[in-house]
């Protein structure tokens, strides 16, 4: 131990980074209400999908949902990258898609994919 200052900055700075990286599902709960007029937190449809069991889940794929004919041709995996992708611009990711809703900031995104990921995986 001849630094422990430095040591103890590099080992804060990677418990940060790791923070912003893995999202905070608590915050993303409470974000989530940018979302909920059309998503349940459970596997009920409503003007969209339920999203309980997205997170990992390929795109397009909770039943009896009838999703536009974009999303269902996407049908990748929903993962911390492709929700990333979708969440910054809707449109952008999947052109055709009927969800037009944006999350601008990344610490939002990744708070709001922490909750998701909490929802469960199918
Ligand atoms: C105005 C209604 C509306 C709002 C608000 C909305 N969405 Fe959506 N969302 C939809 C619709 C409709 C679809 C289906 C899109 C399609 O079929 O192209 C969808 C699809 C999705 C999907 C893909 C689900 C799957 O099963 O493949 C995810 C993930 C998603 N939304 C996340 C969110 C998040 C997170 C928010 C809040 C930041 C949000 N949405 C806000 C209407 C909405």
């Amino acid at each position: 131990m001849r630094h422990p200052l430095s040591l103890a900055l590099i080992l804060s700075a990677a418990i940060v980074s790791t923070a912003a990286a893995h999202g905070n599902a608590d915050h993303g709960k409470t974000l989530f209400s940018r979302c909920a007029a059309c998503h349940a937190a459970t596997d009920q449809n409503k003007v969209g999908p339920g999203l309980a069991g997205v997170f990992g889940r390929p795109a397009g794929t909770a039943p009896n949902f009838r999703y536009s004919k974009a999303m269902i041709a996407y049908a990748k995996p929903w993962d911390e990258q492709t929700l990333d992708g979708f969440l910054t611009a809707p449109a952008k990711a999947i052109p055709g898609t009927s969800m037009t809703i944006a999350v601008s900031k990344a610490s939002d995104r990744a708070d709001i994919i922490a909750y998701l990921k909490s929802l469960g995986s199918p």
